[in-house]
């Protein structure tokens, strides 16, 4: 059964969404279940978003880039107040389109050029790094645990991981990781939250001044073979050079897509796997474990729970009619759980055939260019977590918050013991 409006046979599961809300964030799998099941194609007048959840579907959309552009990918998900709009305005900040927004002809040339910081020859040369790093913070968890203070995965593992490494590939100097990463972080928040209003000037500061560190990098004296010396040299498909904005647009968004998205994704895998009991072992006893693991998780659980696009024409979704300009919130959480292709998707079944069939990182013209790294991270940052850690556990009693913008949701601590 569809629905096509927001009255007739609302099923009640739906009539209180809440999609920022806490509720959703703790247990979204009731109402993603009842979504596939009963609407797959779903209008939420809150949002104004239609909510699409069947894995075939999803698919589809992504696959026809024609007629689903992604311009709308990193809209605010929430209005923001006149203060917030005016200080931004006043600021100069501005994010033209780029890589995930950008429907043109430019982005071939874009995302060509990010990916050659991401391929398989920079991402295995990355490998030593990332195990270097990986065991330092474990060993200085381990550490922080013995003297008896309280320890954090996320803050002090999971966050620093991917933005040490991410600087590292993509030559970003002059920066404290720390302030790299709240910039992130609120950067994430601002556009995907649902941020009140006194919280949204604070976060607006930030995103202000990740924009103008970004700016004066792509104006100065560029690090020969980092990302922004390659934007300065590049030439969009008419000969003319990239214009200082669209660069720190790109910039802007590499940033925050390679570093946020991966350390939530290591902190579910961590919890995920101290929670399985025999998950924590395998992953230092049993070669590619941690990989198939991770792999699991992002499927179930995946640090980039949707992702959007807008009509541009009228058309059908399944056998749903949808307008053209219609904001479609594509349900990749959801995905992962379609029974008709993930056997007991409630599961996590790490040997199963389909391991890497889930649409966590997109797919088709846009599909993310960090998974390779995304997954080389997650997967060796549990692994020398297990090794060092063998004997850790969660703490007790404690449910961790968790982070729940629109498009990304992941646990905001994780505090551990030595069991
Ligand atoms: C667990 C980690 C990650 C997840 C779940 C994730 C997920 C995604 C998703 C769902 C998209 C949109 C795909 C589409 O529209 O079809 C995307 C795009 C993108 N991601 Fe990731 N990502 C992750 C890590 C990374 C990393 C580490 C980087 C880079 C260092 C990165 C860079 C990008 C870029 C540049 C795009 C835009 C690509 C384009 O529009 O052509 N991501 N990612």
């Amino acid at each position: 059964m569809h629905k096509t409006d927001d009255t007739a046979n609302v099923p009640e599961a739906f009539t209180a969404l809440d999609l920022f809300g806490e509720p959703f964030a703790l247990d979204p799998y009731p109402t993603l279940d009842a979504l596939r099941q009963s609407s797959p194609v779903h209008h939420d007048p809150v949002t104004n978003l239609w909510l699409v959840s069947r894995y075939r579907d999803v698919r589809a959309v992504l696959l026809d880039p024609r007629t689903f552009h992604p311009d709308n990918a990193q809209q605010v998900a929430a209005p923001l107040t006149r203060r917030a709009l005016l200080t931004l305005a006043r600021a100069r900040f501005t994010l033209p389109p780029a890589l995930a927004n950008n429907g043109g002809p430019t982005h071939r040339g874009l995302r060509a050029l990010v990916t050659r910081f991401l391929d398989a020859h920079q991402v295995a040369a990355a490998v030593p790094l990332i195990d270097r790093t990986a065991e330092q913070l474990a060993l200085d968890v381990r550490e922080k645990i013995m003297v008896g203070a309280q320890c954090d995965l996320v803050k002090d593992f999971a966050r620093v991981l991917p933005c040490r490494v991410l600087m590292e590939l993509l030559g970003i100097r002059g920066v404290a990781p720390n302030a790299l990463a709240d910039w992130s972080d609120a950067a994430l928040e601002l556009f995907w939250g649902h941020p009140t209003p006194e919280r949204q000037l604070h976060l607006v500061d930030q995103a202000i001044a990740f924009h103008a560190w970004l700016s004066a990098q792509v104006d100065g004296p560029a690090t020969e073979g980092s990302l922004i010396a390659a934007l300065r040299r590049h030439r969009l498909p008419d000969g003319t050079l990239l214009d200082p904005a669209t660069a720190v647009s790109v910039c802007f968004f590499v940033f925050v897509a390679g570093h946020s998205t991966t350390g939530q994704l290591i902190a579910t895998t961590l919890r995920r796997a101290l929670e399985d009991g025999q998950a924590w072992r395998r992953a230092t006893s049993e070669p590619g474990f941690a990989e198939r693991w991770s792999d699991e998780v992002l499927r179930r659980e995946p640090s980039v729970t949707s992702w959007r696009r807008t009509t541009t024409r009228d058309t059908t979704i399944g056998e749903v009619p949808v307008p053209a300009g219609a904001q479609l919130l594509l349900l990749l959480m959801s995905t992962g759980s379609d029974p008709e292709i993930f056997a007991e998707p409630e599961q996590l079944c790490p040997y199963r055939t389909n391991v890497r069939q889930h649409l966590s990182f997109g797919a088709g013209r846009h599909r993310c260019p960090g998974a390779l790294l995304a997954r080389t991270e997650t997967a060796r940052a549990l692994r020398a977590a297990a090794y060092a850690l063998p004997h850790l556990t969660l703490a007790l009693d404690d449910t961790p918050p968790m982070l729940n913008l629109l498009s990304f949701r992941s646990p905001k601590r994780l505090l551990v013991q030595l069991g």
